[in-house]
Order: structure tokens, then C-alpha cells, then sequence
């Protein structure tokens, strides 16, 4: 593909007035040939699976359009391909790779999280059985690897990629023991444990995919390092914000359940930060979190009013602030640059 193919839509017009979900689509499309010509490479049924998963087909393989995502990782791979000064098709195998890998996680993590749908579909697990959707997923992550060991500058990104894979680890392994740990009590689970656990499970993918890019597209060693960390901040930021939303949001518009992490007793970082609270109502709501039956609503009400909401906005806000500074020294091109702050403030603010 020459520079001149590049879809125009993958560098807007100097000047253009930045909006996220532009951007978002832009690099959707830009990605997408390579994304299928991969998924294409798998075993039908597999691939089909992949595909579904995807939002492109139906269980059987008829095509659809459905909800796709938002393609934050493969936007963030094109746009550090093109922040380190090279074309945004140099970011297009990080794009691949980081996307394959974010699919093979949901696959694994909806196994273990008991998940039933995802983006108001069933789960592939659902839809066509656990081996097939563990099988699935190895599939996704053996495509990710492939694809970028093939790419030129492939074994650096195949390091980066691997890294950012063990800490995912990390954080599902943390993530599912918070699950055994107590509301109250020195075994208690504390906000800064949360940010550690957020940081693995979210923050590292997010950080690979903008370092990835970046480093396909030439960066040096120490803004491929500061890219990652300000990935890092803004997957922490996008996971307390989700939080947010699993309490308060609207379930017409985040299609999940209402209180859905509270009916599940999730440690999310609302409720965390609620108990670390002085105010009476932290005690209510450990209290209440610990008995068999309690309500979701009263639950709500008092994270509330122990400051659990306020603190998790205020978290996001910082981590959004912590990402911006680790991106202000860097000489990153300033149209990518741009799109990138526009993509951290969008994702921070997603219907809040
Ligand atoms: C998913 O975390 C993280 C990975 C897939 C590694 P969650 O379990 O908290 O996210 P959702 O709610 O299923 O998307
Ligand atoms: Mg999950
Ligand atoms: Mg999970």
C-alpha cells in the first residue's frame, strides 16, 4: 500500500477541529482490511467465532453489522505510528496485533467473569460453548503474535506485546482474588491495590498499543517508554470511569444491567474508596456489603454519600492528568499529538 492508498480520512486537514469518534472511525477503517485478511487466515469455524466477536457476523456466519467497539487500541497504535513522524499504515500491524489480543482477553475474560453478553449480544461462550471460545481466543492471540513477528521491527514488538501480556496477567489474577477478600479489615483491598490490579488488567494493553506503534514508526527507546506510561493512566482512568458507570450509568446507554457490579459485589473503585471513608455511612455500607442479602440501590446511595463517586472521578481526573504530563515532553508530531488528548478526554467523559 503506498502513502497516496491511505484512505484520506487517516490524517485529517491541518487545522480540522479534532473529534474522537472521527478519529475512532477513521482508524476503524483504516485497519479493518488487515484485521479481516487475518481473521481470514484462521480456521473457518474459529475464524467465524473471531468474527462474531468482532461484531461482523451472526452465529452461523451470516453478516451483520453490529456494534463493533470502539477500536480505542488499534486507534491508539495508528496514532503512535504517526506521533513518532511515520504514515499511519506503519501503525497498522500494532493495530492488528493489539486488537487480536484484546478480543483473545474479552473471549477469556467473559469465560471467567460468568459473563452473558457482551455490546448487547451473547458471549461467544453463550453463543457457541466454552472449549470453542477458549479455543477461540488462543486462536486470536497465536493470529497477534504471527502478525506482528512478520511486520518489520516485529521481534521488538513481539517483546513489547509480551510484556504488556504478562502484567494483563497480573491484573486478572489480582482481579479475580479481589473477589475471595473481605469489605473490611486489614485484608481489606485498598484503592492503591485497585490501581495496581487496573493498570494490569486495562492500563498495560492500552500502553502497549500506543508504544507499539510509535515504535513501528520509528520512536526512540525513551518515547516508546513514556507513551506506555501515559497508556498506563488513561487504562486506569477508563477502568474507574467504567466503574462509575456500572453504579450510576445508564443501562440504556452502557448496555449493562443497573448496578450490575453491585449486584455482583464487584471491588469497584466507587465502593473501595467509600470504605476508606471516616463517614458513618462507610460503615453502613461494609456492613451491608458483608450481609447475605443486601440491596443495590442502599448500596449506591451510601457509596454516594461517602464520597465513593466524587473520589472516583477525582482518580480518573489525576489519571488523566498523569497521562497528559507523561505525553508533554515528548516531540510528538502535533496533529496525531492532538488526537491523542482528544481520545484521553473522550474516553474519560463518556456520558458522565
Ligand atoms: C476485562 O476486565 C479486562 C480484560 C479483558 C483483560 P473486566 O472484566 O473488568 O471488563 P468487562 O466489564 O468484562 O469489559
Ligand atoms: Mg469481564
Ligand atoms: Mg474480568
Amino acid at each position: 500500500m503506498t502513502a497516496l492508498s491511505t484512505p484520506p480520512a487517516a490524517a485529517p486537514a491541518a487545522g480540522a477541529t479534532v473529534s474522537a469518534p472521527q478519529v475512532l472511525e477513521r482508524c476503524r477503517a483504516l485497519v479493518r482490511p488487515a484485521l479481516a485478511e487475518a481473521v481470514g487466515r484462521l480456521h473457518p469455524w474459529v475464524g467465524e467465532m473471531a468474527a462474531y466477536s468482532f461484531g461482523w457476523c451472526e452465529v452461523g456466519g451470516a453478516p451483520v453489522v453490529a456494534s463493533e467497539g470502539k477500536g480505542l487500541r488499534q486507534a491508539l497504535a495508528v496514532l503512535g505510528a504517526r506521533a513518532a513522524g511515520a504514515p499511519a499504515r506503519a501503525g497498522v500491524a500494532a493495530a492488528v496485533a493489539v486488537e487480536l489480543v484484546h478480543t483473545f482477553s474479552l473471549l477469556h475474560d467473559d469465560i471467567m467473569d460468568g459473563d452473558p453478553t457482551r455490546r448487547r449480544r451473547p458471549t461467544v461462550w453463550k453463543a457457541y460453548g466454552t472449549g470453542p471460545a477458549v479455543l477461540a481466543g488462543d486462536a486470536l492471540f497465536a493470529l497477534a503474535v504471527e502478525t506482528l513477528a512478520a511486520s518489520p521491527g516485529g521481534a521488538a514488538g513481539v517483546r513489547l506485546l509480551s510484556a504488556a501480556l504478562a502484567d494483563l496477567v497480573h491484573g486478572q489474577a489480582d482481579d479475580l482474588l479481589f473477589a475471595t477478600r473481605p469489605w473490611s479489615g486489614p485484608r481489606r483491598v485498598r484503592p492503591d491495590a485497585y490501581r495496581a490490579m487496573a493498570e494490569g488488567k486495562t492500563g498495560a494493553l492500552l500502553g502497549c498499543a500506543v508504544a507499539l506503534g510509535a515504535a513501528l514508526g520509528g520512536a526512540p527507546e525513551p518515547d516508546v517508554a513514556a507513551l506506555d506510561r501515559a497508556g498506563r493512566h488513561l487504562g486506569v482512568a477508563f477502568q474507574v470511569v467504567d466503574d462509575v458507570l456500572g453504579v450510576w450509568g445508564d443501562p440504556a446507554v452502557t448496555g449493562k444491567p443497573v448496578h450490575g457490579d453491585l449486584r455482583t459485589r464487584k471491588k469497584t473503585y466507587p465502593v473501595l474508596a467509600a470504605l476508606e471513608s471516616p463517614a458513618p455511612e462507610a460503615r453502613r455500607l461494609a456492613a451491608l456489603l458483608e450481609s447475605p442479602e443486601s440491596d443495590p440501590a442502599e448500596a449506591a446511595t451510601l457509596i454516594e454519600r461517602a464520597g465513593g463517586r466524587t473520589a472516583a472521578l477525582a482518580e480518573a481526573g489525576r489519571q488523566v492528568t498523569a497521562a497528559e504530563s507523561a505525553l508533554a515532553g515528548l516531540a510528538l508530531r502535533p496533529g496525531p499529538a492532538e488526537e491523542l488528548r482528544a481520545l484521553l478526554d473522550f474516553l474519560v467523559r463518556r456520558d458522565l
